[in-house]
């Protein structure tokens, strides 16, 4: 994982909960705590972090990945609005996860591997609104569709829109993928 996601968590970790546990998960997970944006560490090293964090809050590591992603995404709006600002709604950003922002990722961090995500729309047959349920299909060998779970609220937070999110399939429940069901409304 590249050091810009480690450089995240930290800021959000001192942020919320001061330098002090900062350190202290870093003692705990045994590992140094310098990370440069462009270097890349062991997902283990995250994980560790992730599992100190979650046992300092008494959380579930799952919440404690979900508010991370919807944490950093005020960060990455201020530190990327390229990626924000061709978009009003939610579900455009979304779209172009794939074809723009991670494509972009791959190139500013050389070694970088992002998930890819798949995109369907379906209707919901009993819904007078006829809002369409945008599904996305998490590939990644990480397992971390929480973090994904947490940057789409963040990203709805971001444009101001409400998000309903279902996770229909994961593969921690041995599935082939994790699948997310969003509605979107403003
Ligand atoms: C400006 C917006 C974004 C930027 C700059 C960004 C950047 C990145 C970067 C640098 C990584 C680390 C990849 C690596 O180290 O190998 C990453 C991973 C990830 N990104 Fe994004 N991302 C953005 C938005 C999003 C959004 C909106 C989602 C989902 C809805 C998302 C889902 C993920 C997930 C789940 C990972 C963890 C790695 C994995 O699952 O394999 N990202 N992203």
């Amino acid at each position: 994982m590249k050091g810009i996601i480690f450089n995240l968590l930290e800021m959000l970790v001192e942020d919320e909960e001061g330098d002090a546990v900062w350190e202290s998960l870093l003692d705990e997970a045994g590992v140094s705590g310098v990370y440069t944006a462009l270097g890349s560490y062991a997902d283990e090293e995250l994980i560790a972090l992730i599992c100190g964090l979650a046992a300092h809050r008494d959380q579930p590591i799952d919440t404690v990945l979900h508010w991370f992603g919807r944490r950093s995404i005020p960060i990455l709006a201020d530190r990327y609005p390229e990626f924000f600002e061709p978009h009003v709604s939610t579900t455009s950003f979304l779209m172009t996860l794939n074809d723009v922002i991670h494509a972009e990722v791959r190139k500013l961090y050389p070694g970088a591997e992002v998930p890819v995500f798949d995109f369907a729309f379906e209707k919901y047959a009993t819904d007078d609104r006829d809002t369409p349920t945008l599904t996305m299909v998490y590939h990644s060998h990480r397992s971390m569709c929480a973090l994904a779970e947490g940057f789409a609220t963040g990203a709805a937070e971001h444009f101001g829109e409400a998000i309903q999110l279902e996770q229909l399939e994961c593969k921690k429940m041995g599935a082939e993928a994790c699948v997310l069901s969003i509605r979107i409304s403003g």
